[in-house]
C-alpha cells in the first residue's frame, strides 16, 4: 500500500529561482532565504520520497483566461519547464507517475471531488522553485529530481477560488486515494505558495508577519479550525497573493491526525522556518512527519 509520510510547505517566489539560476545565492540577501533550507534539503535525502505529490499553483503560464480549471492533476510522463517570459529556467525536466496519478484521479472523482486531468502541461516557478529550495541546485542536462513528482494545480489566480474547507477535505481525500493504491510507495504531499503577500494595487508590498505566523501554529494545531477561514479573511490580511495559503491546506489534510478513516497521531514539525522579505514575499516553511 502507498502511504503519505510527510507534508512539506513553502513559499514559491520566482526571484528565488532567478538568484538560484544567476549564481547570486551567496549574496546575503539571499543567504537568509537559503538558510532556511539547508536542513530542507539534508531531510530530503534522509527521507528520500519515492513520489512528490505536488500542490501548486499556474500563474498564467500553462493555462490561461481562456480555461481555468480549479483543480487540475497531471497524469502525464514528463513536464517541461515553462518559459514565463524569460525562457524556462535551466533546470531539469519533472519526471512524472502516470499510474500513480491516474489512480488517485479515479479515486478523487469517485470521492466527488471535480478534478481536471491535464495530459500535457509545463509547470512555471510554481512547481520549480518549491523543488529547487529542497532538493538544491540541479545540472539542467545531466541532473535529476529526486524522484517523479504528481504536479496538482488549484486555481488561486482568477475569481471564484477554492475555499480553505474544500482544500482541506481534498487533503483528506488524497490520503484516501494515496492509501487504496496497490504498490508500497512512500508520498510525500507539498503545499506550496504564499505566505503573505500582494502584487498590485494600493496595498503591493504588504506583508503580515503576525498572521503569517499564527497562520503556521494553526496549520499545525488545528487545521480543521483554520479551513473554515473565508478567502476574505486572507485577502483582507495576508494581501491578494496571501490567498495562495489555501493550498497548504490541501497537504494539511492528507496528514494521519485528521484522516476520515483510522486516524493517527498529530504530526511532529521537523522543521519550521519564516523570513521576510523574498522579493514581494514573505517566506514560510514547514516540514511534518506523520
Ligand atoms: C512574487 C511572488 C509570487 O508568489 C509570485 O507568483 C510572483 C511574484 C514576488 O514576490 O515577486
Ligand atoms: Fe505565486
Amino acid at each position: 500500500m502507498a502511504r503519505i509520510t510527510a507534508s512539506v510547505y513553502t513559499s514559491h517566489v520566482p526571484a528565488i529561482g532567478a538568484a538560484l539560476d544567476l549564481g547570486k545565492s551567496h549574496e546575503p540577501y539571499w543567504q537568509k532565504v537559503f538558510a532556511g533550507y539547508e536542513f530542507s534539503k539534508q531531510w530530503m535525502k534522509d527521507h528520500k520520497p519515492d513520489v512528490i505529490f505536488l500542490v501548486f499553483n499556474d500563474h498564467a503560464t500553462a493555462f490561461s483566461l481562456e480555461m481555468i480549471p480549479t483543480f487540475a492533476i497531471g497524469t502525464a510522463a514528463s513536464y517541461a519547464p515553462a518559459d514565463e517570459g524569460w525562457g524556462p529556467r535551466p533546470v531539469p525536466g519533472v519526471q512524472g507517475h502516470p499510474a500513480l496519478a491516474s489512480h488517485i484521479a479515479q479515486s478523487v472523482i469517485q470521492d466527488d471531488f471535480d478534478l481536471t486531468i491535464v495530459n500535457r502541461m509545463d509547470v512555471d516557478h510554481g512547481l520549480t522553485v518549491p523543488l529547487s529550495l529542497m532538493c538544491g541546485a540541479q545540472d539542467p542536462k545531466n541532473g535529476a529530481w529526486p524522484c517523479p513528482v504528481i504536479p496538482f494545480a488549484v486555481n488561486v489566480v482568477q475569481y471564484p477560488v477554492p475555499s480553505g474547507r474544500r482544500c482541506f477535505a481534498l487533503g483528506q481525500a488524497i490520503r484516501r486515494a494515496v492509501e487504496s493504491f496497490d504498490e508500497d510507495l512512500n508520498v510525500h504531499i507539498w503545499g506550496t505558495g504564499g505566505m503573505s503577500h500582494q502584487l498590485q494595487g494600493p496595498r503591493a508590498g504588504l506583508i503580515n508577519r503576525e498572521w503569517d505566523n499564527r497562520f503556521l501554529d494553526r496549520l499545525i494545531d488545528e487545521p480543521a479550525e483554520l479551513a473554515q477561514l473565508p478567502h476574505i479573511d486572507y485577502v483582507r490580511d495576508a494581501g491578494s497573493e496571501g490567498i495562495e495559503l489555501v493550498m497548504w491546506l490541501i497537504a494539511r489534510g492528507a496528514m494521519a491526525d485528521v484522516a476520515t478513516a483510522h486516524p493517527g497521531p498529530k504530526p511532529q514539525v521537523a522543521h519550521r522556518f519564516y523570513h521576510v522579505p523574498a522579493s514581494n514575499t514573505a517566506v514560510g516553511h514547514l516540514i511534518l512527519e506523520n
